[in-house]
């Protein structure tokens, strides 16, 4: 059986890391973890063993809020949300029209996760049904993905009607079941009456449901106008019966207290994508107040607002954003929140999200600069760097126990 020996990161959770210097996972054929530890404490020593000498080993990271048709255009443009979606990321998403395009598209947004050792995912595809067909087709490793719903305040060529966009969503929530995410792109570009029936979906299929939540104060206004009748943002997606612990929404900046007692009380869970933040100029997720609150959350790239689907780079900039307004995010806070706090949020934390024993054999190999003598310190190492340097930090990535990349 296979056995990886070199430094080892195991994150448990928010405040610890387990960290074993010259480490061992042995890998059954199963590809399932059978043993974890220091090397030596690994009794099988049958079967090849994989030496990593410059790097160091951690279970493959989960994006929890990524957009395929996104990725060919990541960090492009600037501007804020609003003219950033109308000028720059429609037009793009209205070219997935074309199945080969999209098909095409959707083969490279997997390779590039996986190649960033992203092995677990929430994806929002485009309005188009064979887009979403195509995006499971060539996922590597696990994903969770919607197809995207525009029936209101959208650009001619990228929008459909109400019965449109629930037809869809019926048939890929029976094709894809546990798979599926309901996705309303956000409220402004859907009616009530669409919200309210994709939610019924949701419910039905036992689907995951997925939306962006006061990511920008223009936004944010925004919806007060279209909604008058909602007392706010977060009370619009709950008349429509959005909010579930099945439920994910994006960003989460602006929020009243009065909102994040509705997310706590509904089991709403939030990806937090620190990197799309400060590309937009969004603001700061108030991070101690989600904490404060108790309400899960995880972290996405985003992309394309996000520049990078590497999450080295997603972590770099969580620890540093907070940083920088004197709120603690700890390197073993990253690390857990770039892995596991993902794999919870997406009820994977059984099967995936760290290298304890029971669990897929998804790990990921990344290169030090140094060899690590601590948790702390090999974690500052792989989130050091230019953007550029930490896209080329990932050596080797496993699903099961078998090379993807
Ligand atoms: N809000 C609605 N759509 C989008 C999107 O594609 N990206 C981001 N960052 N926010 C959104
Ligand atoms: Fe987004």
């Amino acid at each position: 059986m296979p056995i990886f020996r070199g430094p080892i990161l195991n994150p448990q959770s928010e405040n610890q890391c387990n960290f074993y210097k010259d480490g061992g996972v042995l890998v059954g054929d199963d590809g399932k973890i059978e043993a974890v530890g220091d090397f030596d404490s690994i009794e099988e020593t049958r079967g090849e063993v994989t030496e990593i000498t410059d790097g160091v080993i951690v279970p493959a990271f989960v994006d929890v809020h990524v957009h395929m048709p996104q990725n060919h255009v990541r960090g492009q443009f600037a501007g804020q949300l609003l003219p950033w979606l109308q000028n720059c990321i429609w037009p793009e998403e209205a070219g997935f029209r074309d199945p080969r395009v999209a098909d095409e598209k959707a083969k490279k947004f997997y390779q590039d996760l996986a190649g960033q050792g992203t092995l677990l995912s929430l994806v929002y595809a485009t309005i188009h049904e064979h887009a979403l067909h195509s995006t499971f087709a060539h996922k590597i490793g696990d994903t969770i993905a919607g197809n995207v719903l525009m029936d209101e305040n959208s650009p001619d060529y990228l929008s459909q009607s109400t019965e449109e966009a629930i037809a869809i969503t019926e048939r890929c929530a029976r094709e894809y079941g546990e798979h599926f995410a309901v996705t309303p792109r956000f409220a402004p570009t859907c009616t009530m009456e669409l919200m309210m029936a994709v939610g019924e979906i949701a419910r039905q299929y036992r689907t995951w449901i997925q939306s962006h939540l006061s990511e920008n104060l223009d936004e944010v206004k925004w919806v007060s106008e279209l909604f008058p009748d909602c007392d706010s943002y977060t009370d619009v997606y709950q008349k429509a019966g959005l909010l579930s612990p099945r439920t994910i929404m994006a960003h989460c900046i602006h929020l009243s207290d009065e909102e994040l007692d509705i997310l706590k009380e509904t089991g709403t869970k939030i990806a937090h994508c620190p990197t799309s933040n400060i590309a937009l100029g969004s603001g700061r997720m108030p991070v101690e107040k989600i904490r404060k609150w108790g309400i899960p959350f995880a972290l996405g790239s985003d992309v394309g607002a996000g520049p990078s689907l590497s999450l080295l780079h997603v972590m770099q900039k969580y620890m540093e954003q907070h940083a920088e307004a004197n709120v603690e995010a700890t390197p073993q806070d990253a690390l857990y929140r770039a892995t596991l706090a993902g794999a919870e949020l997406l009820d994977r934390g059984d099967k995936m999200g760290n290298l304890d024993i029971g669990k897929e054999a998804n790990l990921v190999i990344v290169k030090t600069d140094e060899q690590p003598k601590d948790a702390e310190g090999a974690i500052r190492d792989i989130v050091s760097g230019s953007m550029e340097e930490l896209e080329g930090k990932v050596e080797k990535v496993y699903f099961q126990g078998k090379e993807v990349v």
